[in-house]
């Protein structure tokens, strides 16, 4: 069959996109071929099509790394799943088109009570979240953390959650718009850290003793000052580089700032498995069946607008989550 997707013949500027008709063959053993009911928009997308993070497969590619869709046809070997099925996934690439072709074992089935668009924006960032706050540095009752771009994707299910874990959650964003979306969505503190030096803000709120843990995704700008928020011992997880890859990384800052732990975690790596990802993807229904997380779709916009989508995420013009619509 013949879809459309937004295609990447050379890996370069957020223009690369070229909305073109694609060919779909059939699902082979173990795979479903599915029609995308809407589509997730990360940050990530924009290395794989910058090249930043470098492609495995050939050109041309399709970026893309969440979504929501419906089951049309099963290869063999597939048991759980009937045509029909609404399912959502994270990973792997290939998002940004009408209908793909994905391996059974990556998708998993929604609950009826997950809207379809929320499935969208929260598989990828709301599994992020899950991640970091319960298998990279599990959160305690009482832990204070620090929280980068707390009004992204990531950032306003993070501060939700955090504070349905009982830490005292601050956060950082660039705007004053910002800062007052991110006090909606479970922050009790947000430093507009374009304004403001979060390092001594953080040491206020804090009473000088410095957080447990700061989760960083926007890498450059943010080292290394994110290591000067934390008390001794304390993690500064590094899981993105939204502002550009750090390079001066030196091991000896986390002796200096008082012997600091880190890491560099990437979501697959915490649901490698059917059976993780299952998991992982339950404790996620809950928190929004519970309504302990609430996901509001703060842009959204046709299939064919990747380009100016992806201009807007690069520019800091997005807040929370953004998806497509085929
Ligand atoms: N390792 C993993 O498993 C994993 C998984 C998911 C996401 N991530 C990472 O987490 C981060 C957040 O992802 P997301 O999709 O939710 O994106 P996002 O937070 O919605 O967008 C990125 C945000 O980063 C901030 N930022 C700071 N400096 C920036 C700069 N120079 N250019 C652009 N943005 C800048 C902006 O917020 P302010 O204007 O408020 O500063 C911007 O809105 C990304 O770095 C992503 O790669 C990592």
């Amino acid at each position: 069959m013949v879809t459309k997707a937004n295609v990447i013949h050379q890996p370069g500027p957020a223009t690369s996109f070229s909305y073109e008709d694609i060919l779909v063959g059939e699902p082979g053993p173990g795979q479903i071929l599915i029609k995308h009911l809407a589509i997730g928009v990360n940050f990530i997308d924009t290395y794989f099509r910058s090249g930043l993070n470098p492609w495995t497969g050939d050109m041309p590619i399709i970026v893309g790394a969440e979504a929501c869709g419906e089951v049309i046809t099963l290869g063999t070997d597939v048991q759980e799943l009937v045509a029909g099925d609404r399912i959502a996934y994270t990973f792997p690439n290939g998002a940004y088109c009408e209908h793909r072709i994905i391996d059974a074992d990556r998708v998993v089935k929604l609950p009826e009570d997950v809207d379809s668009e929320v499935a969208a924006a929260v598989m990828l960032k709301g599994l992020t979240a899950h991640y970091l706050l319960h298998g990279t540095f599990p959160v305690q009752p009482g832990q204070t953390i620090l929280f980068h771009a707390a009004a992204g994707g990531v950032g306003l299910l993070a501060g939700q959650w955090a504070n349905y874990l009982g830490a005292k959650v601050i956060g950082t964003a660039g705007s004053e718009e910002k800062v007052q979306l991110a006090l909606q969505n479970g922050y009790h503190h947000v430093i507009n850290y374009q304004q403001d030096d979060f390092v001594a803000q953080v040491e206020e709120i804090t009473d000088g003793q410095g957080v447990d843990v700061v989760y960083d995704s926007v890498g450059k700008d943010t080292y290394p000052q994110s290591l000067k928020c934390l008390k001794r011992c304390g993690m500064w997880v590094c899981f993105g580089q939204s502002s550009g890859v750090i390079d001066n990384f030196n091991l000896k800052d986390l002796a200096q700032h008082g012997s600091l732990f880190t890491t560099r975690p990437t979501l697959f790596d915490y649901i490698p498995t059917k059976e993780t990802l299952t998991k992982a993807s339950k404790a996620l229904f809950d928190m929004l069946s519970n309504g302990h997380l609430r996901v509001s779709v703060n842009q959204k916009f046709q299939l064919a607008e990747a380009s100016k989508v992806h201009q807007m995420l690069e520019n800091r013009q997005t807040k929370g989550s953004t998806i497509l619509i085929p």
